[in-house]
């Protein structure tokens, strides 16, 4: 099996998982790997099927002409009229935007005049402290503001009680004109923000039926505010278009996501690799690293498998950026426990480089930099942590971009996408439900006292009073 996938564009390099690379204890042999193909071609065959019966709705979004285009002639039409774009939305409805803005816009987008910025200002309030909440009304001018209101079952607490405060400060301003200063991205038919947004008569774009949020950077939820940021989403979706052809075969040798699924799952339960940390050296992105932690965590973090059985599985995913994180985190990668593995991000030819002027050369420590390049410096970080992990053998791979544009980054979300799903199978559990989840939000509800949730309320008001209290 060759160790190195085939793509102009996206590669996945798998070379330092490998046995020879960091031993028999830690790394991967050839047979564990093509023990597990048959069992990868099998669950290929399986993903196709249940894509073609409908049951697989995220796989069909690199192809919805309807969502790209509704998008972004929604944004042509409102785009010069905001200074700011505030996308209000938690956990798989705020994420993806987040990744695409940090890898797609410019560093300091926000700090930009707006002849410099190709959009409004955005910002991504996914969270409720009212410190966050209160800073956010100071800086941005409702007037000038379009909100953009995220939330797939359309009743999460955060995201509504943030509507609602929008909506009074909105209405007190601008009377009806508040319905110009709110969009909503919600389920089709069901949930409270759908009713708000026919009651309100609100613009409006749904939230595709089967679409879990971390699988839905690439419908409205995450092209919509790409759009309205300036974002070339038709490139974007061509880049997951591209891919999602390439993952057409169930060979893991030529399919990234596959041999990224078999990677992870073989280093998990056959080496004890249960941490997977996703270390960008692409200052671009490092929030597809966070967008990656939700989608490991909440697709594969299960107790039990399809079958009912308690399992308990999945690896924690750790988000790391280079070279910050050389200076904060890998003393501990390289010397502490060996229940870690790494996928590198890296980009080949970043598109922009700054040159090290040759100033203090009177000094050892800057001579050998002078007349250097940042990228240089920047590679040189990342080769030296991958020899150091190597050395240490801790299983490492990397993701190469060719560069960080929009279509290798819709094809690196999708890739990550599909990667998931695989492991999923592999680990027997759904990809797609999170009752984890699901519970956190109902003792939410049940504590703020909402109707229909009191026996919870009761429950934990008894649990809560019945706990012996420890504090010093
Ligand atoms: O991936 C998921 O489904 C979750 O992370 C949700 O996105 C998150 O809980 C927010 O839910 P909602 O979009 O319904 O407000």
């Amino acid at each position: 099996m060759s160790n190195t996938g085939s793509s102009e564009e996206i590669r996945y390099d798998y070379t330092n998982v490998m046995a020879d690379r960091v031993g028999e204890r830690d790394g991967l042999s050839e047979a564990e790997l093509e023990g597990l193909a048959e069992a990868v071609r099998g669950y290929h065959d399986e993903i196709t099927a249940e894509r073609r019966s409908g049951e697989l709705p995220f796989m069909d979004l690199p192809q919805r002409r309807d969502y790209v285009e509704g998008a972004a002639g929604f944004a042509a039409s409102v785009r010069e009229r905001f200074e700011n774009v505030v996308l209000l939305g938690i956990g798989g409805s705020a994420l993806g935007m987040t990744a695409l803005q940090s890898a797609l816009n410019h560093p300091f987008h926000n700090l930009l005049d707006g002849e410099q910025r190709r959009g409004p200002r955005l910002f991504v309030v996914d969270n409720i402290d009212p410190v966050l909440i209160q800073g956010l009304l100071d800086v941005v001018e409702v007037g000038q503001t379009l909100f953009v209101v995220v939330t797939k079952s359309g009743q999460t607490a955060e995201t509504i009680s943030q509507l609602m405060l929008l909506t009074g400060v909105l209405k007190e301003r601008l009377g009806n004109g508040m319905r110009e200063h709110v969009v909503a991205i919600t389920n089709p038919e069901r949930g409270a923000l759908r009713s708000i947004a026919k009651a309100e008569g609100l613009v409006s774009f749904e939230v595709p039926e089967g679409v879990g949020g971390r699988f839905s950077v690439l419908s409205p939820v995450g092209l919509v505010p790409a759009a309205l940021a300036g974002i070339d989403v038709e490139g974007l979706l061509a880049g997951a278009s591209a891919m999602d052809k390439r993952l057409q075969t169930g060979e893991m040798t030529g399919n990234p996501a596959y041999a990224g699924a078999a990677v992870h799952y073989l280093l998990d339960v056959k080496h004890g690799k249960s941490v997977a940390v996703m270390l960008s050296y692409s200052h671009q992105l490092r929030d597809v690293a966070d967008w990656f932690r939700q989608l490991w965590a909440e697709s594969l973090g299960k107790s039990r498998t399809l079958s009912g059985d308690e399992v308990h599985v999945g690896q924690t995913p750790v988000k790391a950026v280079g070279v910050t994180d050389q200076h904060s985190q890998v003393q501990l990668y390289v010397e502490g426990p060996s229940d870690k593995m790494f996928t590198f991000l890296a980009v080949e030819e970043p598109g922009v480089d700054v040159e090290i002027p040759g100033e203090h050369l009177e000094e050892e420590a800057c001579v050998y930099l002078g007349g250097r390049r940042f990228g240089e410096l920047f590679r040189a970080e990342r080769e030296g942590t991958e020899i150091a992990l190597t050395e240490a053998c801790r299983p490492n791979a990397t993701i190469s971009l060719a560069q960080v544009e929009p279509g290798t980054v819709g094809g690196l979300l999708y890739l990550l996408e599909v990667q998931t799903v695989m492991a999923a199978k592999l680990y027997g559990v759904n990809a797609f439900d999170q009752p984890g989840v699901e519970a956190g939000k109902v003792a939410s509800y049940a504590l703020m006292g909402r109707s229909g949730y009191e026996a919870e309320r009761v429950e934990m008001e008894r649990k809560l009073k019945g706990a012996k209290r420890r504090s010093v």
